[in-house]
This record gives structure tokens, sequence and C-alpha cells, in this order.
């Protein structure tokens, strides 16, 4: 099942906020399409944002410069969209043809997370018990995934690994995305609310988590989604190894810390309404909806990139995989 498929001149993209209940295409056609389909995470995760805001570069006749600007307005946190957007321009001024470039981000970015699953592999055990949060699988990228691919790649290695994942609140990722990946991969996988973490954690049943990331700063920082620091800190606790999985290009050497990265903020209707019957708080309850936190460097155990793992002191050893850019 294809996130992003790219057919007879057509751009056909996977409905997210449908699953798991409904698997239906759709097939955007002009910039508004384009925007609305980031924004309302139809289409989500850092590395498929991106990939999808190049086929939109290649595909709309629009002003390139304007076009650009507009889509990266869409969702300000996951740095592979303007990445992405940024490179289809350096194309355009450069006189490529342009859905060749759109074709190549998505291609490198299927190699790109086979790597990253490699990486992230040879630091997991058979049988262990892994605990993830969002979903950083297939669908957040093109093919494995970033957060998810050790698992999915040690699946097919014949590894045996039990997925416990939480909810993640309020959008619902953990429980709608990454338990339906993991249940048609038949990988196990176990649904928790966000707030058990703790108790997984102190039961013994959690030997790593392992999460993706929207953006890394030069320092090791990264922003996930909401709750991605909590998590840490109570690996920290337990002494857990903490992994953060993403490609290069989630990497931000302009932005120096975790600080200096813009937080998207939601729409509190997500938090009260949306996946109830009825509103869950009074309409005048004030409602504060980032959708991504920042970790700290300090509780991350190791960052793992197609371009190897890299440990601390992150501020260097990020500097080191800095070539060909
Ligand atoms: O708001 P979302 O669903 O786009 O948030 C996604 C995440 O936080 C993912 O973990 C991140 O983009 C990495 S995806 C490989």
């Amino acid at each position: 099942m294809k996130n992003i498929e790219y057919r007879d001149g057509k751009l056909y993209l996977l409905d997210q906020t449908a699953l798991p209940n409904r698997i239906e295409y759709i097939n955007p056609k002009t910039k508004e399409d384009y925007y609305y389909a980031i924004k309302s995470l139809q289409v989500r995760g850092a590395p498929a944002i991106g990939i999808f805001a190049a086929y939109a570069m290649a595909l709309l006749d629009d002003d390139k410069y304007e076009l650009k600007e507009y889509l990266d307005s869409s969702r300000p946190t996951a740095v592979n969209l303007s990445w992405a957007t940024s490179r289809m321009l350096n194309a355009y001024e450069s006189g490529k043809t342009l859905i060749d470039e759109a074709i190549a981000i998505h291609n490198e970015d299927i190699a790109m997370c086979k790597k990253i699953s490699e990486y992230g592999l040879s630091l997991l055990n058979d049988g262990d018990g892994v605990l993830t949060h969002c979903n950083a699988g297939a669908l957040a990228t093109s093919e494995y995934g970033t957060g998810l691919g050790p698992l999915l790649l040690g699946k097919e290695r014949g590894y045996t690994f039990h997925a416990y994942t939480d909810e993640t609140r309020p959008l619902l990722q953990g429980a709608r995305l990454t338990s339906f990946e993991l249940e048609r991969a038949r990988i196990d996988v176990t649904l928790i609310c966000d707030n058990m973490a703790s108790l997984v954690m102190k039961q013994g049943k959690i030997n790593a988590v392992l999460v993706g990331t929207d953006r890394i700063a030069a320092n090791g920082d990264i922003a996930n989604k909401i709750g991605t620091s909590g998590v840490a800190i109570l690996a920290k606790h337990y002494n857990i190894p903490f992994y953060v999985l993403g490609p290069y290009s989630t990497i931000d050497y302009n932005c120096p810390t975790g600080d200096d990265i813009v937080i998207e903020e939601r729409d509190p209707s997500e938090i009260k309404e949306m996946w109830y019957k009825e509103p869950m708080a009074l309409e005048e309850t004030k409602c504060y909806n980032p959708a991504f936190d920042v970790t700290d460097n300090e509780l991350i155990t190791a960052i793992i990139t197609d371009r190897g793992i890299i440990r601390k002191p992150y501020k260097e050893n990020l500097q080191r995989i800095r070539y060909n850019d």
C-alpha cells in the first residue's frame, strides 16, 4: 500500500485521515488541494510531506517561487518540507525536468529509510520490547519508515519484536496509523494511552524507544510529536535507550538549538472535539495545542541517520557527517 504514488502523469495520495477505517486515495489538482492535504494531515510525517510538496512543485503550473512560499507555510516544523521545495526550486533554476527531480527525491527517501532501518536494527535484539510515539513508519515516509523501520526490516529478517505504541494525543497517530501499520506487517503490537508509558517501562516491557523527528538542530536537540520529550525523560529515568531516527535532510544546520525551532500550533478543536461525539470541554475553555515538543540532546542515546549512528557530543559529530551538501 503506497502513501504517495505518481502514475500516468497524476499524483495519488492515501488519505491518512481516513485510516484505519477506510483506505481512500485522493487526487490533488490545485495548489489549494496540496496545501489542504498537508495542513489537514491527509499527508503527514516529515519525509512524506517533503515528497508530496516536491510533486506539487513539479506538477502545478503556478509561479514556482510563490508556490514554494505557500506550501512551506502549511506546516512550519518539519524541515523536510522546505528542504524539498528548495531543492525543487534549485532544479527549476537550473533547467532540470521537475518531475524527474521529484521522483528522485521520492526514490532517495526509500533508499535512506532502508539504511536508517539497517542501522537501527543493529541496535536491537531479537525479542526486544520497543516503545514508539506518533507514527514514523512507511505512511510517514516512503518505505519502511524511520522510527518503525527497524521493526519492519527486522520482521522481514525473522526477528520477533513486541511493539508498544503510544496512542499519541490529540490526533492519535499511534492508534490510527502505527498500530494499523504494525498489524498489517504482522508485528506484535499493543496500543497504550500516552500516560501508560511509565508503567510499561517500570514493568520491564521496554528495551528501547524508537521515534522519528521533524527537525534536528545543529546541537542534536530534536523536535518531534508532542509528548516525545516526556517519553525521553521517562526513558532516562528507567535507563532505557532513547533512539531518534531520521534522514540526513532532517538535520537543520541553520538552527543552532531546539529553542530556535518554530513549533506549529494547531486548532483547539483537535483537543476538545475532533474524535468525540460531543465536545469534551466548554467552548470558552482555553486550549494550548502545540503539535510538537523539543527533546534535549542530553536525553537522546543516539541519532540514527542514513549517514550512520551519531552519538554525543552531537554538535561535533553532526558536523562530521556534513559532506556533499
Ligand atoms: O503531526 P505529524 O503526524 O506530521 O507528526 C509526525 C511526527 O511527529 C513524526 O514522528 C515525524 O514526522 C517523523 S516521520 C518519519
